[in-house]
């Protein structure tokens, strides 16, 4: 059986990905700061800013799953956010390295390109967003989330490691929907985040083809459901929040994303089966 090592598996994401591992018969370690509420598989409390204590909690695995980190801007401060999500990244690497693993997946996100939490509004150059849309963050944690893709082709350079970065949407567990009547009229709501969504348990789908596939090399790619998680169609929540896109490189006639997620179906066979639109009570 191979062993994976998800790192921030007590998190919200990080326990829809232990559990999806551990049903897909795989020996799951998850590495956290903190227990989770409720048991899945071993955790090791571990700092992942410490090398030392990451290179314990790596020994004897396969590939990882490294999801742990603050997850977004202003929930600490700018330094200790960079710090905390920059130096975990690479201490993961750098002992997955030097431990011969050979597979690593490290959650990016959407937010590294800058537009969720612009000081300065922005909207995107074009859409939908894909993987070669400039990234511009303004802050500290789309930042990190730069540099640690950076940090991945290096090691990938380095060591033909196989460093798969998911640029994350908006990550929605399934007790989630229920809120989704809330927001689905109000195209000011979630424009920043163009609207997207993605479900814990594609997320954690997309984390196993990851792993499984090989030849990735180093690769960024986005993850987002098909749709957006509004029942205003896609041009007009652009119209109305957006004014300025003017290249549109889809037809987006519908609900269709505005992250687009073509990259994740071509290189991981990956489809999303989880969409709002089937769950949220006024859908
Ligand atoms: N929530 C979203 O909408 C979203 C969107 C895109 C990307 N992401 C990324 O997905 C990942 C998971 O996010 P989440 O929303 O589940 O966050 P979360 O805060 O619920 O979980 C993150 C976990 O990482 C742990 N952690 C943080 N720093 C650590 C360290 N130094 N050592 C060990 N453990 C540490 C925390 O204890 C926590 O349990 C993050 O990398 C985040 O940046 C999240």
């Amino acid at each position: 059986m191979a062993k994976v090592v998800v790192t921030g598996g007590s998190g919200m994401l990080g326990r829809w990905v232990v559990k999806h591992f551990v049903e897909q018969q795989y020996e799951v370690v998850n590495v956290d700061t903190v227990r989770p509420q409720e048991w899945l598989c071993p955790t090791i409390v571990a700092d992942l800013t410490n090398l030392g204590e990451v290179y314990q909690a790596l020994a004897g695995a396969d590939a990882v799953v490294h999801l742990a980190a603050i997850p977004a801007a202003h929930i600490r401060t700018s330094e200790v956010t960079f710090e905390n999500n920059v130096m975990s990244t690479y201490n993961i690497l750098e002992a997955a390295a030097g431990l011969g693993i050979r597979k690593a997946v490290i959650a990016s996100s959407e937010s590294s390109y800058g537009i969720v939490f612009a000081v300065n509004r922005f909207g995107p150059s074009y859409v939908p967003v894909d993987e070669d849309h400039p990234q511009l963050p303004q802050d500290s944690y789309g930042l990190s989330k730069v540099v640690n893709e950076q940090t991945a082709d290096m090691f990938h350079r380095r060591t033909g490691m196989q460093v798969v970065s998911l640029r994350i949407g908006n990550v929605i567990p399934p007790e989630r929907y229920e809120q989704f009547p809330s927001f689905i009229h109000n195209s000011a709501e979630r424009d920043r985040i163009l609207w997207s969504y993605v479900d814990t348990r594609d997320i954690a789908e997309a984390c196993q083809l990851a792993i499984e596939k090989d030849g990735l090399g180093s690769v960024a790619i986005n993850l987002a459901a098909d749709d957006t998680s509004m029942a205003i169609p896609s041009r007009q929540l652009l119209a109305e929040q957006f004014p300025e896109v003017a290249e549109f490189r889809e037809p987006l006639n519908g609900f269709e994303s505005l992250l687009s997620n073509k990259k994740a179906k071509q290189l991981l066979g990956w489809q999303p089966k989880h969409a709002w639109r089937n769950y949220a009570p006024e859908a």
